[in-house]
């Protein structure tokens, strides 16, 4: 069957990267996380001490860029892929919240969304790809065969979110940290003036706030059936 191209987008914690894993396993395709790319950066940042009580010189981070190599490899413990920072396993630390406080401003950056985008056209270049992120459909791939805007509640979201963290082993953060972050990062993202979070025209909305992950995927999985199958 012809292999195509899967965009997710949507706001902060609605489960898109839960689909993409899910549905990139059960179609053997690559599972790209753009999220986890910009949260690389912020971190690399923040441990070269670029990035101090929340401001930064932009010039300081895209002298980085050149540093800075990203790869993912498939952990067969989670069954999904970790990311890695010049070969080191960051999946855990990119998830702290000091990355999520800074990561919107960084991904704001003309010169880093340039670089990853590139990088992000580069792992799709053969198709079967499912990529979530923010502007996937609208920007990165604005030919993919399909574009999912993912939405869901904000509380739903945030108890998803904070249920994760608590998970990571990371105690110290509040239900209403997490919300806050969440809210402010949806600011930030959706009024940024480069690629902003926005719905593509041909995006199909999905609504997960009273589905399961299963029924999630039974809806896509049918979704790219029915495509795969009209375009063969
Ligand atoms: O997991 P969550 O939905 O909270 O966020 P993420 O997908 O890990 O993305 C972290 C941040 O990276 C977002 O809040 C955006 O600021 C930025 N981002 C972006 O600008 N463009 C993308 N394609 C993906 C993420």
């Amino acid at each position: 069957m012809q292999k195509i191209t899967i965009a997710i987008d949507g706001y902060s914690a609605c489960g898109k990267s839960t689909l993409a894993k899910a549905l990139a396993a059960h179609l053997h395709y690559t599972y790209a996380d753009s999220g986890a790319m910009y949260r690389c950066i912020t971190l690399y940042a923040l441990r070269k001490g670029v990035i101090k009580d929340g401001s930064f010189l932009e010039e300081e981070i895209v002298k980085l860029l050149p540093e800075i190599k990203l790869s993912f490899k498939f952990n067969p413990d989670t069954k999904s892929s970790d990311t890695f920072l010049n070969g080191e396993n960051v999946e855990k630390d990119i998830r702290q919240m000091v990355v999520s406080e800074n990561v919107s401003q960084v991904s704001a950056i003309h010169q880093v969304r340039v670089h990853m985008i590139a990088i992000q056209r580069e792992l799709g270049k053969n198709r079967g790809i499912v990529m979530d992120g923010r502007d996937i459909g609208s920007n990165v791939f604005p030919d993919a065969e399909l574009k999912l805007f993912m939405i869901s509640d904000t509380e739903i979201r945030t108890q998803r979110r904070f249920d994760e963290i608590k998970a990571k082993g990371l105690h110290h953060v509040s239900y209403s940290d997490v919300k806050v972050n969440l809210l402010s990062r949806d600011h930030e993202d959706t009024h940024r003036r480069e690629n902003p979070l926005v719905q593509a025209k041909d995006a199909i909305v999905l609504d997960n706030s009273d589905l399961t992950r299963e029924e999630q995927l039974e809806f896509v999985v049918k979704l790219v059936t029915d495509l795969t199958l009209s375009e063969s």
